[in-house]
């Protein structure tokens, strides 16, 4: 596996494997890698003949970059080399915030998906995912990828990657995949090491949660308003400071309606000093 830091490098490489007819797979990441990002890359090579991972812990989708939440998030760059050396992926894309943002990322051209982006996770933390957005195409065009890959458990975020492809004309096929856990259920997230040993335990009740609510909406025992207000304040009483937790369709994030066939129970709460975020499907 072959790490290199700037454009022009990257470019030359994707380039010559293109030339060979190779199909080229991207899996973009923020790095300190966990067994969810290496299904992400497990995905990537059944797909494609080269897989490009990238580790850039993108300033410009923190709310208060310069301090707090990006200054404290966990880089762990020798270690996540030896992790996807050992995952067979071909090129480790590392770039250095000057090459990704030369001008700064206060005043750049950026990516905006209207109507997804300020609900749930965009409400609590605005301008978050025009980040997101921002960087993913950004990526694209610097990889020029056939396919990208990305998790489920980010559910609304790959909405938002769905929806910029589709409308910025990426010819690039959006994979997701589906949430990896620990055996506690607990979804992986690099965020959960802010956890104390006695939090992470209690934290799979964000999961057992989302679990029960389905169970109860899938049985007809009360409405999606009852069912909403009951776990939040289940929440609340082990502990979590909960953002949302919330029905919704599945295809565009709008509250659910009688008839809706296909949805998703969302949820985002404090734990310490962990936000964390999980989902669950639901056909009723
Ligand atoms: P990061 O949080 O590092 O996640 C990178 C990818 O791994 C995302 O697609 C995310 O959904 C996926 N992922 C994380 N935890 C997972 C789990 N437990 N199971 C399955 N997949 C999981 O998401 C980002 O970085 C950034 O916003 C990014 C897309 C890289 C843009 O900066």
């Amino acid at each position: 596996m072959q790490t290199l830091t700037t454009i022009a490098e990257l470019r030359q490489q994707v380039r010559a494997w293109r030339q060979n007819g190779e199909r080229i797979a991207l899996v973009p990441t923020m790095g300190n890698l966990h067994a969810g990002h290496l299904q992400l890359v497990d995905e990537a090579r059944r797909c494609a003949d080269r897989v490009v991972v990238s580790i850039f812990v993108n300033p410009m989708q923190f709310s208060d970059a310069g301090g707090g939440d990006f200054e404290r998030y966990p880089r762990t760059f020798e270690a996540d080399r030896g992790k996807l050396e050992a995952s067979g992926a071909d090129l480790l894309f590392f770039p250095s915030q000057q090459e990704m943002y030369p001008a700064g990322f206060e005043n750049v051209t950026r990516v905006e998906v209207p109507g997804i982006s300020d609900i749930l996770c965009g409400a609590f933390r605005p301008g978050h995912f025009v980040g997101v957005a921002t960087v993913v195409a950004k990526l694209f065009n610097m990889v020029q990828p056939d396919v990208a890959v990305f998790g489920e458990k980010d559910f609304q975020q790959l909405l938002v990657i769905r929806r910029l492809t589709e409308e910025l004309c990426f010819p690039v096929e959006i994979l997701g995949v589906p949430t990896v856990r620990e055996a506690s259920g607990l979804a992986m997230s690099s965020r959960n090491q802010y956890l104390t040993a006695e939090e992470r335990e209690r934290a799979a009740i964000l999961y057992r949660t989302l679990q029960a609510a389905k169970t109860r909406l899938q049985a007809g025992e009360g409405t999606i308003a009852t069912v909403e207000s009951e776990a939040l304040a289940t929440l609340a009483d082990a502990g979590f400071r909960p953002e949302y937790f919330t029905v919704r369709r599945a295809r565009d994030l709008h509250p659910a309606t009688p008839g809706d066939t296909e949805l998703v129970i969302l949820a985002a709460a404090w734990l310490g000093e962990a936000r964390l975020i999980d989902n669950i499907r639901l056909r009723p």
